[in-house]
This record gives structure tokens, C-alpha cells and sequence, in this order.
């Protein structure tokens, strides 16, 4: 494992995290994907397509384990949740489980698809804000690892659903510690005025933690703190666990014994070239560590398991976004001319631009061109000003109905947060590995989506 590949400038200069590892230019300027031409891709299956790099994915989530294992051999140990929320299908499920992760997911359909893809169930954990009593039927019936509570009044009904069941439910609880970190404030989780989990400042978590001990059905193995997404500062991540392991240090005081810390997810990664380069996993594994060896040396108190649960990190480079290219038009603004290079999906397969105006780059990867570079923002197909793909990119003068056009980065909340705006079919995911493509998911057709209609 050579973890410095992570930063290594791939392909033409790109910069760690935008292109997925075995992404490459060809010597006639295509692009290629694991060893198969964008083109030959695009004929087996047409665009828009989501097309990832199996062995990107499987190599970062790789990356994530062996840190934590490594940062955390001394301590008690470190367990990787993949964040299923991000992308999910019945394989990439079970590669990551190959790639001894577990599971982390946030839905009934979650769960399922974990399950269906050959990962044991207690080798998944359950989220939610808002469980339905399935959601937690299922997870104690598959003896998940751990369901996170969010409420008070999800304590008590996870408690009643156990009994029902005559199970005990390992539960963890998730605080909200105040750390204000992350990228848009809809992705920013641990503030005080926002849905998510068990407030410190107001002690409704010293509440949780006295209730859940008293509750003869949970089993309360867990304190769980997630402060955010795309987050490529340490320190948040480093306060936040600081104020869970005074949580747990009150817990003791009172004769409750935790042993498991989730610290969530929400490592940053590198979307355009101007973003940030985040910390590599061995640095994040290797901060968090020492938060956990200063909280057991100034407490007396046994090292914790500590679990993570990278979701973005580990899948969003994997994937780069096929489109065709369509009308191509310019557009006079105040400082000249903008060329609108319109393709085949848009918002319904990205919806991130506009919803967090999340920045993107795209390259046409068809073909190379000697053309003067255009100032470009690439468009959907929808009807909306506001169905923007990459908001500005430098793309060649000559962009041409027909060229293939590609997204990279898209792996993580792309196909996971696609829609049927327009009535559009969702796009399938295809993965490429050693030059061989395989079908993760099949696109839509529009049958599919008037088979739902009940006229
Ligand atoms: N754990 C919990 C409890 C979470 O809520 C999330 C993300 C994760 C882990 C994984 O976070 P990641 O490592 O992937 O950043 N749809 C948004 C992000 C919302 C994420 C929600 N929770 C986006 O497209 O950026």
C-alpha cells in the first residue's frame, strides 16, 4: 500500500482526489478507465452514466482501515464504517466488507441492500433521525452492531420494540457537541439548531446516558458524535471528540461503563484543483489517536473501540460522470462571452451544484484538442436556470455536440441523491476494473418510471 499515491498527480497534472487513481489519458488524447476507452465504455453503455474505478474505491477504503488498524493497534482497536448514504449497491457493499469495513447505514432500504449484498449484519450499524418501527425490527432481527439513537423518545421506542422482541438492542447515542465545522450548513450537523442527536450543552445527553443505563432492553455500548460532511480541518474533529470523551468520563462517574466511540464521518476530499488538499487517512487516524490516548491517560479509564465512518472519502473519487455533450451556445455576459455546453443529464444526476453550489470540474475526454481554451459552464437537460453541472470550467473552443464530457468526483451523493426530475430515468453505474466492465446498477428506462403510474 503506497498511500502517498493518494497525492500523486493524476492524469494531466490533476491533483489528488478530482481523478480516480487509474484514470488516464491516452496517447491520442482519450480518456481511459482502468484500461477501457471512455468511448468503448459509452458503447456498451450509453450515457449518462456514473462509471467508477472499482479498484479506486477498494485501494481508499483499503487506505482507511489500515490507518485506523495501524493508529490504533495500541489502543483498543478501530473499526471503519463505509457510509452507505453515499453510494450503495449489493457489490460495492460487499467489496467494502471484503476490505474489512463495516457498514454504516441510514434507512431500511440501507440495511437491506448490505444485507442482499452478503455483509452480515452485525457487521452494519443503523442511523436515523426518524426510525420507523421496520427500520429497528429489522436491525435487531439482523443483530446489527449498533443502533445510533437520536432522541429521547427514540430511546425509549427502540427500548419498547427490543422487548417486543425480547431482545436487548446495543445502542449508541448520538451527542451533538456543538462544533460548528463543514462545508454548506445544510452538510454541518452538530450546531445547536439543527435535527440531529442528544445536545451536551443542555445535558439532554446526561439525561440519555442516565435513562439508557436505567432501560432493562438497550444495552448502551456507544457515544456517537458526526459534526459534518466535507470537512478537511482537523480540529473540529479532535474538539468534537474531546467533549464526547468528557461525556463518557460524567458516564463513569456515575457507574456507567462506555466502551465504543463513533466519531463519524465527513473527511473532506478534492473536488477542482483550488480546493484544499485534506489530510491524508493516515493523518486523520493518526490525530484522532492521540485524542483518544490523551482522554485515557488523563482519565484512568480503559481505551474505548473507536469506529469512523468515512462515506465521501472512500467512494466520491472513485467515480467520474459520463455525459454526451449537446447544444453548445454562447451567451454574452458583462465581461464577454460564455459558451453553455449543454449534456445529457444534469441536476437529476447531480443535484449537489444546486443544492450546496458545489464546484466541479469536467474535461471532454473523447478526444484531445489544440483549440484556445473557452470559459464554459456545463448545463443539464432540465427545465431550470438553476440545472447547472459545473458552474465554470475552462474547455476547449471547438466543445462539440457528440463529445463525450466528464465529471470526476461525482461517486459520493451523486447516484445516491439522483431523481426523476423531467421524468428523466436515473442514470446506472457501471464499474470498470482491470479493463473488465460490470454493471452495478442498471440505468432506468422510461417504462420503468410509467410502470409506477397507475393511471
Ligand atoms: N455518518 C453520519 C452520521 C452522517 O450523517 C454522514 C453523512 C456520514 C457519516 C458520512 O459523511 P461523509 O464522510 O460522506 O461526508 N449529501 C451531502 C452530505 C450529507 C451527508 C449526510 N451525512 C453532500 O452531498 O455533500
Amino acid at each position: 500500500m503506497n498511500l502517498e499515491q493518494l497525492e500523486a498527480p493524476i492524469p494531466d497534472g490533476a491533483p489528488h482526489g478530482v481523478w480516480s487513481i487509474n484514470t488516464d489519458r491516452l496517447s491520442d488524447g482519450e480518456f481511459a478507465v482502468a484500461g477501457v476507452r471512455v468511448s468503448d465504455i459509452a458503447k456498451e453503455f450509453p450515457t449518462p452514466r456514473y462509471v467508477l474505478d472499482a479498484d479506486d474505491a477498494r485501494f481508499r477504503a483499503r487506505a482507511w482501515k489500515e490507518a485506523m488498524d495501524h493508529a490504533f493497534a495500541d489502543l483498543a482497536g478501530a473499526h471503519v464504517y463505509y457510509a452507505g448514504k453515499a453510494f450503495l449497491s449489493k457489490a460495492f457493499a460487499r467489496w467494502m466488507y471484503e476490505e474489512g469495513l463495516h457498514i454504516d447505514t441510514a434507512s431500511e432500504g440501507e440495511l437491506r441492500t448490505a444485507l442482499a449484498g452478503g455483509v452480515p449484519g452485525d457487521f452494519c450499524g443503523l442511523h436515523g433521525n426518524n426510525k420507523s418501527r421496520a427500520e429497528i425490527e429489522l436491525a435487531l432481527e439482523q443483530n446489527v452492531a449498533h443502533i445510533v439513537i437520536d432522541s429521547l423518545a427514540e430511546l425509549e421506542f427502540v427500548n419498547r420494540v427490543a422487548e417486543d422482541l425480547k431482545k436487548i438492542a446495543p445502542v449508541y447515542l448520538r451527542l451533538t457537541t456543538g462544533v460548528h465545522a463543514g462545508g454548506h450548513e445544510f452538510i454541518a450537523t452538530a450546531h445547536e439548531d439543527q435535527k440531529f442527536g442528544l445536545s451536551v450543552s443542555t445535558r439532554v445527553s446526561h439525561q440519555a446516558i442516565a435513562r439508557a443505563a436505567e432501560l432493562s432492553n438497550v444495552d448502551l455500548i456507544g457515544l456517537h458524535s458526526h459534526i459534518g460532511s466535507q470537512i478537511s480541518a482537523t480540529e473540529g474533529f479532535a474538539q468534537a471528540a474531546q467533549v464526547i470523551f468528557a461525556e463518557r468520563v460524567w458516564a463513569h462517574e456515575q457507574g456507567i461503563e462506555i466502551s465504543e466511540i463513533d466519531l463519524g464521518g465527513g473527511y473532506g476530499i478534492r473536488y477542482t484543483a483550488d480546493d484544499d488538499v485534506p489530510p491524508n487517512p493516515r493523518e486523520f487516524a493518526r490525530i484522532l489517536a492521540d485524542v483518544v490516548r490523551k482522554h485515557v491517560s488523563e482519565s484512568g479509564l480503559p481505551a474505548p473501540l473507536i469506529s469512523i465512518e468515512p462515506g465521501r472519502s472512500i467512494v466520491a473519487s472513485s467515480t467520474l460522470m459520463l455525459y454526451t455533450v449537446g447544444t453548445v451556445k454562447d451567451v454574452a455576459i458583462d465581461s464577454g462571452l460564455r459558451t453553455y455546453v449543454s449534456v445529457d443529464g444534469g441536476m437529476s444526476d447531480n443535484i449537489r451544484p444546486a443544492l450546496y453550489e458545489a464546484d466541479y470540474t469536467a474535461a471532454i475526454v473523447s478526444r484531445d484538442s489544440d483549440a484556445s481554451r473557452t470559459r464554459a459552464r456545463v448545463v443539464g437537460k432540465h427545465c431550470e436556470s438553476g440545472d447547472i453541472v459545473v458552474r465554470n470550467v475552462a474547455l476547449p473552443s471547438d466543445v462539440k455536440a457528440g463529445d463525450l464530457l466528464a465529471v470526476p468526483a461525482t461517486g459520493a451523493y451523486g447516484r445516491a441523491m439522483a431523481s426523476n426530475y423531467n421524468m428523466l430515468p436515473r442514470p446506472g453505474v457501471v464499474a470498470v476494473e482491470n479493463g473488465t466492465l460490470k454493471e452495478l446498477i442498471r440505468s432506468e428506462t422510461i417504462n420503468d418510471l410509467l410502470s409506477l403510474d397507475q393511471d
